[in-house]
């Protein structure tokens, strides 16, 4: 090979070689966060019949169930423009999981105290878990336009402090 021919050949290579790694270094990102580190869009996690909430379990009981030390399950009915319910309490340091669903349109569910940004929809079920470890309230509103009084959606979470 001319010595032209060789750098010619080390560029080519330059290139090449990112071009692989670069790829090959994002999807092992990808599967070390999502299955490792469980990081994922939160998602529908099942489909319930909308016009059947109030009698489809968990959303024939509304509100706060302890599912365990420590944890808490929110149980969350969004529809035009309240949540039900609208307020929410915890112990300090508890780990919750929102299990949401709406009654009639599309809602959202914003605490951005909590990292918690979900979207509400009527007929699937929403599910995100969080963790509260300092007592306050962190108040959170519907985020997806839903009519005249969608600026009203709103509700909190009260986290009492530990006696
Ligand atoms: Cu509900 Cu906006």
């Amino acid at each position: 090979m001319a010595k032209n021919d060789t750098t010619l050949y080390l560029y080519e290579l330059a290139w090449m070689l990112p071009s692989v790694a670069l790829p090959v270094g994002m999807l092992a990102a990808l599967l070390v966060t999502a299955f490792g580190a469980h990081i994922h869009l939160p998602g529908q996690s099942m489909t319930i019949d909308a016009a059947q909430i109030d009698t489809t379990a968990p959303f024939d009981q509304p509100g706060i169930v302890n599912v365990g030390p420590g944890r808490y399950e929110a149980r969350i009915i969004a529809a035009i423009w309240t949540f039900n319910p609208a307020e929410l309490r915890v112990p300090e340091g508890s780990e919750v999981t929102f299990v949401g669903t709406s009654r009639d349109v599309i809602h959202g569910l914003f605490l951005p105290g909590a990292d918690v940004n979900v979207m509400l929809i009527p007929g699937q079920v929403t599910r995100i878990t969080t963790r509260f470890p300092k007592a306050g309230e962190y108040p959170f509103v519907c985020h997806e336009y839903c009519g005249i009084a969608h600026h009203t959606m709103a509700g909190k979470i009260i986290v009492e402090p530990l006696k």
